[in-house]
């Protein structure tokens, strides 16, 4: 299985500190955020991975991060030319996936579970997708799973009115079909091309499964608060270490 960093995107929820400096090269308490991406991957046991950036920041990843040597890992990397939308920053990954299964992960979303086993589990299955959620308080701000029984029934993009508490966390699981599924998608309102639609492809067919992550998840992009959380988790966690 190969993994697929994406941190292309505008960051404007936190401007102006992202007016020159990508989202994801921001500092999370001790390191840059994408930092914790890699590491989520690597220690699933995913070390072939692509990072998308978008134009402009291609070369600042590069510098930083380098061949991947030093996180046991080996990297490729892609531009997204304009912020599209996450699945067509995902549709550039095609030829870099060779047809495998892929595991996707957000360049501002980091977890605190092992997703080792979960990883393990995808490998066996024979087609499908996966993907997480994690109960929160404010559903509004992202992709919210409509659930019946065991089943997702449906997922709604940034709905007004959340039909649960749970949120779609910004990692994902695809079989090899998700690359057509991509060229199918239109648009949305707000002029993207949504991974929320290519979930939904996959919930309509009874093919998505999902976890529901038992530590902590943040999407440090979502707000500025969310940013000094995330730097605060670190942070607690590193003293937890050094003690
Ligand atoms: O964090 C989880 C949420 O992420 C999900 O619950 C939502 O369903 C999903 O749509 C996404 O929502 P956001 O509004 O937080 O997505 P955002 O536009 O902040 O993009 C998230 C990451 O995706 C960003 O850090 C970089 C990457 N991205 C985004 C866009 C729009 C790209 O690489 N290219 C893009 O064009």
């Amino acid at each position: 299985m190969k993994g697929i960093i994406l941190a292309g995107g505008t960051g404007s929820r936190l401007d102006p500190l992202t007016r020159v400096t990508n989202k994801h090269l921001l500092p999370v308490y001790d390191r840059p955020m994408i930092y914790f991406p890699i590491q989520t991957l690597v220690s699933a046991g995913i070390t072939e991975i692509m990072i998308v950036s978008g134009k402009g920041h291609a070369g600042h990843f590069l510098e930083l991060l380098k061949s991947g040597k030093d996180f046991g890992a080996k990297f490729s990397y892609g531009v997204q030319e304009e912020a599209g939308g996450i699945a067509q920053a995902l549709g550039l990954c095609e030829d870099f996936s060779g047809k495998e299964k892929i595991m996707v992960i957000l360049g501002d979303n980091f977890v605190e579970d092992n997703l080792k086993q979960a990883v393990d589990d995808f490998e066996k299955m024979k087609e499908g997708a996966k993907i997480f959620l994690k109960e929160v308080k404010n559903p509004r701000s992202f992709g919210v799973a409509q659930i019946q029984g065991d089943k997702i029934i449906h997922i709604e993009e940034k709905p007004v009115e959340p039909k649960s508490n749970f949120a779609v966390v910004g990692i994902y699981m695809f079989d090899n079909k998700v690359w057509n599924v991509i060229k199918t998608l239109k648009p949305s309102k707000r002029g993207e091309l949504e991974i929320t639609d290519v979930n939904n492809y996959y919930v309509k067919r009874e093919e998505m499964r999902f976890d529901i992550l038992k530590g902590w998840w943040s999407d440090c992009g979502e707000s500025f608060n969310s940013l000094l959380e995330a730097a605060l988790l670190v942070q607690k966690k590193a003293d937890q270490k050094a003690k």
